[in-house]
């Protein structure tokens, strides 16, 4: 039977690639930032995923504000990278593992979800950078991947309980999948920012210290905030918390944390980094 080995949580500034790209890793900026990776690589070497369910929103790339999906599951079998305007480098294409989408597709349904299936979808920085800061300068990605994005970008947003109960039904997908492969859940965006308006660059320490604290062992009390409370506490693109919350879900009902690591700031956000294995 297939095993779930734990989940992995992290903001993803494109200006990280950026970082990456110059080896800036070391200078005082990003230090505090790059230095949450070292155990992240040393887990991800331990625990040897070959999948990753990999929760996060697209920013424009397959999806802008006139076609909004609200749950997306790819079901290809590549997935190329592209850059919606950041000016990083393109990195590796992802390979897909498309009948365990089809499986994860299928309990959705089942529990009354209606996502759109993309058996032809890109990955933005959502996932390169996430990917890049795990396994940076793999020759190639050692996992296959079943990108699930939510909308987090164009309003109705799905509430924190319902990506909640998103995450928990991918959960019930993976325990009955019969294959034997090693999956690594992985949620990215976050933790607070806002990248316009009269409040660009606003983050909120009190409101990610709450996640991180509830994520591992109470996810249900992230979903006590409304979509607009959320915005207001966590700020406009802060809401990719939705991404995280949904990880969490998949991971299974209890959790126990193995790692975390924040700063403020990294570009316009709070930057997090969190490992937790199942409990
Ligand atoms: C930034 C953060 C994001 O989550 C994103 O998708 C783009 C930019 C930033 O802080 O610069
Ligand atoms: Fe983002």
């Amino acid at each position: 039977m297939a095993e779930i080995v734990g989940a992995y949580f992290t903001s993803h500034v494109p200006a990280i690639g950026g970082a990456i790209h110059r080896g800036a890793q070391e200078e005082p900026y990003w230090k505090p930032f790059f230095d949450g990776f070292p155990k992240v690589r040393e887990w991800l070497a331990e625990v040897k995923p070959d999948v990753a369910v990999c929760f996060s929103n697209d920013h424009g790339l397959n999806f802008f504000l006139d076609k909004m999906p609200t749950f997306a599951v790819g079901a290809a079998e590549q997935y190329a990278n592209a850059d919606e305007g950041w000016g990083l480098p393109i990195y590796k294409t992802m390979q897909g593992h498309a009948p365990l989408s089809w499986h994860i597709i299928e309990q959705m349904v089942e529990d009354e979800f209606d996502p759109v299936t993309c058996q032809d979808m890109l990955v933005d920085h959502a996932l390169s950078i996430p990917f890049e800061l795990a396994w940076p300068g793999a020759e190639e990605w050692p996992v296959r991947v079943v990108p699930i994005g939510i909308n987090t970008v164009q309003h109705p947003l799905p509430s924190a309980k319902r990506c909640l109960a998103l995450g928990r039904s991918v959960h019930c997908a993976l325990q009955s999948w019969q294959g034997a492969e090693r999956i690594v859940i992985i949620g990215t965006g976050g933790l607070s920012h806002q990248l316009d308006g009269e409040r660009a660059g606003f983050m909120n320490r009190d409101y990610d210290m709450f996640c991180l604290d509830n994520l591992t062992s109470d996810p249900d009390a992230l979903t006590r905030d409304s979509i607009h409370e959320i915005v207001r506490l966590a700020g406009t693109q802060g809401v990719e918390v939705l991404n995280w919350i949904a990880a969490r879900g998949a991971l299974g009902p209890a959790a126990r944390e193995i790692h975390r690591n924040y700063h403020i700031p990294i570009s316009n956000t709070a930057a997090a980094t969190l490992l937790l294995e199942a409990a």
